[in-house]
């Protein structure tokens, strides 16, 4: 009777332990897929401006830049705090407001270099991620 009730409250330890983790790593998945949707919208953008600079549209130049530079403000983009990342998001944020000038004064070349300014940027902030730490 004695090692029946042992055996009983092991398995329901068992059973809360394995709730409990399963619970821990749905929390964790959940959030780094609120991450990825989140930075997903940067490719939607940059879509967009790609799509206006080839289309010779200034509005939605303006308009995915201005989303960009938002995304850049939000609290989700400082995934990383490393003085690196903080310097590789300035020049993010430079080169995005460099489009947003250049679509206020209609001029094409300049929006498209830079637009080829930003892509460079996107480029190597991730290269930078896949060899940093957090
Ligand atoms: C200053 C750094 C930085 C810049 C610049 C940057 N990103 Fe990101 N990006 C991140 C971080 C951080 C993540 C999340 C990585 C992770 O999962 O930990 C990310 C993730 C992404 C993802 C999601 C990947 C996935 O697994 O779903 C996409 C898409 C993306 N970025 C596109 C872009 C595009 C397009 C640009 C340029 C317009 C850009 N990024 C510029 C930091 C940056």
């Amino acid at each position: 009777m004695h090692r029946y009730t042992v055996g009983i409250g092991v398995g329901v330890l068992a059973i809360v332990c394995f709730w409990v983790g399963w619970g821990k790593t749905q929390e964790k998945r959940d959030g780094q897929d609120r991450l990825n949707g989140f930075m997903q919208l940067k490719l939607d953008h940059a879509k967009g401006i790609l799509e206006g600079l080839s289309n010779e549209d200034f509005n939605a130049i303006s308009q995915n830049a201005q989303g960009l530079a938002t995304l850049s403000l939000e609290s989700s983009w400082n995934a990383y705090t490393t003085p690196e990342y903080l310097a590789l998001s300035t020049d993010f944020r430079r080169a995005v407001r460099m489009m947003t000038e250049a679509a206020s004064e209609k001029n094409l070349d300049r929006a498209a270099l830079a637009y080829v300014n930003t892509t460079v940027q996107c480029i190597e902030c991730h290269r930078y991620m896949r060899h940093a730490k957090r």
